[in-house]
């Protein structure tokens, strides 16, 4: 018997779960050298902003014990260049395009979202960035208030007429809450989580060692931050869709994540040390699942709450 991985993210069917994580994967065929990105569940974009953006000073990647801390700043060719001038070859792969969008505003986000009601169907959903911690104003993330997380979800999914999936954040005990608002709102989804907000200083030069000084941290230091903030999630919302993220790097990983109670994972840090992670991740859920005889992924989904 071999496993079907297909799963269901609201109205979007992918052939398997496995996913890269926003900002892990470039605008577009950055990975296909190393891995086959049709093969994979979806490829979701490094997040968008309606204008061209040029990000954070350097330093803006940082190796910690167990992961990293990085502050890119969001840098981006802006939304209508990149379904001009990067889309179409990430398109010719054959994959599946998740869009991720962020902005300082509703309006921007607004704005960005409009712009992808014009984008061809290989972009499959638009994954609304609520929680980058490395924006100026990191104390008012939006999805760190249930009314900002409702305003902006709604705001994307009126304006993109496609399926909105929102992008939580970690950083706040009102994940369940905030996870609620954006369902109300219309999204189809909710990603959880995104980098917890950190901060390393350099002894020898007594600086902060990103030019942003804080940063998000990723990798294997925050998946049992990760997992238990999709198990929180589930817990209150079993039939919202789940994509779980945060320090995936094998399959056993994903499978943790999947039993928490998510539909979909993705695979973001363990790129940056083999940029075949997504793929690997991806066959070892297969093997996983065919030495544990799991003929379907719903019969994971969630199981750690029976
Ligand atoms: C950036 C954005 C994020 O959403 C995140 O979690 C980490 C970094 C950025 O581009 O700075």
């Amino acid at each position: 018997m071999t496993v079907n991985l297909a799963t269901r993210i609201g109205s979007v069917e992918l052939p398997n779960p496995v996913m890269t994580a926003s900002g892990t994967a470039g605008h577009s065929t950055e990975l296909a050298r190393h891995l086959d990105l049709a093969s994979l569940g979806a490829v979701v974009t490094k997040s968008l902003h309606i204008n061209p953006w040029a990000g954070n000073p350097a330093p803006r990647v940082h190796a910690t014990a167990a992961g990293m801390i990085n502050s890119v700043g969001l840098q981006g060719p802006g939304v209508q260049a990149w379904l001009d001038q990067e889309l179409p070859a990430l398109e010719a792969t054959g994959a599946r395009v998740v869009a991720s969008i962020w902005g300082r505003t509703v309006e921007e986000f607004t704005q960005a979202a409009q712009v992808l009601a014009a984008a061809p169907p290989s972009v499959v959903a638009v994954e609304v960035n609520t929680s980058c911690p490395n924006l100026e104003d990191r104390t008012n993330l939006f999805a760190h208030s249930t009314e900002a997380t409702s305003a902006v979800v709604a705001a994307a999914v009126a304006a993109t007429g496609r399926p909105c999936w929102a992008k939580l954040s970690p950083n706040t005990p009102l994940l369940p809450d905030v996870a609620d608002a954006a369902a109300q709102a219309g999204a189809q989804a909710v990603t959880v989580a995104n980098t917890l907000l950190g901060m390393a200083i350099d002894p020898e030069t007594r600086r902060p060692r990103l030019g942003a000084g804080r940063g998000g941290l990723s990798g294997p230091a925050i998946r049992p931050i990760a997992v238990r903030a999709v198990y929180d999630t589930f817990a209150v919302h079993p039939d919202l869709p789940i994509i779980g993220v945060g320090g995936i790097a094998t399959g056993e990983d994903a499978v943790e994540f999947l039993l928490a109670g998510a539909s979909a994972i993705q695979v973001g840090t363990a790129t940056f040390a083999n940029p075949r992670a997504t793929q690997n991740v991806l066959n070892e859920l297969t093997k996983w699942c065919t030495a544990h005889d799991i003929n379907h992924l719903s019969e994971l989904t969630g199981a750690a709450h029976d």
